[in-house]
């Protein structure tokens, strides 16, 4: 019989292909249970994201996460991040966060996936945008965990 790989490459890595750890598990936890920031710092493919994915998940509190690679200029970062965070909360609760955004976005809810669609218009003031995004966050996901990576 052809043995079991226990290593898997390529992409994130979770239970039970993730090892180890352990300290920077701990030390991980502590940091975000404060009110402090946390910035992982490594080359490529040391295994910054498997880490806090992994940590974020045993404390079963909301993650909203966004690959910066993937984002292709500041309207798309503040679409992307406004989108992840109604993944998260429901609309009711974002209504009244929403009333107060100087740049008003545009909002489509797939009904058939519930996935909802976020743009604003490209002529947008980039500065007033990411305002708003960030004071929404800041507003709505409190105390949780938001994380780019
Ligand atoms: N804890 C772990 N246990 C086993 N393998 C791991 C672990 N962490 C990372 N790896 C291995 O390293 C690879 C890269 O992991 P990951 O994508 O988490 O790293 P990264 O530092 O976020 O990479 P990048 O710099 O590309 O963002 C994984 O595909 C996996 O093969
Ligand atoms: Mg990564």
């Amino acid at each position: 019989m052809k043995p079991t790989n226990p290593f898997k490459f390529g992409s994130v890595v979770q239970e039970p292909y993730f090892t180890d750890r352990v300290i920077e598990q701990a030390d991980i936890k502590k940091v975000l249970s404060s009110a402090n920031h946390l910035i992982i710092i490594s080359p490529r493919r040391y295994g910054k994201t498997s880490l806090i994915k992994k940590v974020v998940s045993s404390l079963e509190r909301p993650l909203i996460f966004l690959d910066l690679q993937l984002i292709t200029d500041i309207n798309d970062f503040a679409s992307q991040i406004l989108k992840r965070v109604y993944r998260v909360y429901p609309f009711e609760r974002l209504k009244g966060f929403l009333k107060n955004f100087r740049v008003t976005p545009s909002i489509n809810l797939n009904p058939l996936t519930n996935e909802v669609d976020v743009s604003f218009l490209s002529n947008s003031n980039h500065t007033l945008l990411l305002e708003d995004v960030f004071n929404l966050l800041d507003k709505s996901v409190s105390c949780q965990y938001y994380c780019v990576g």
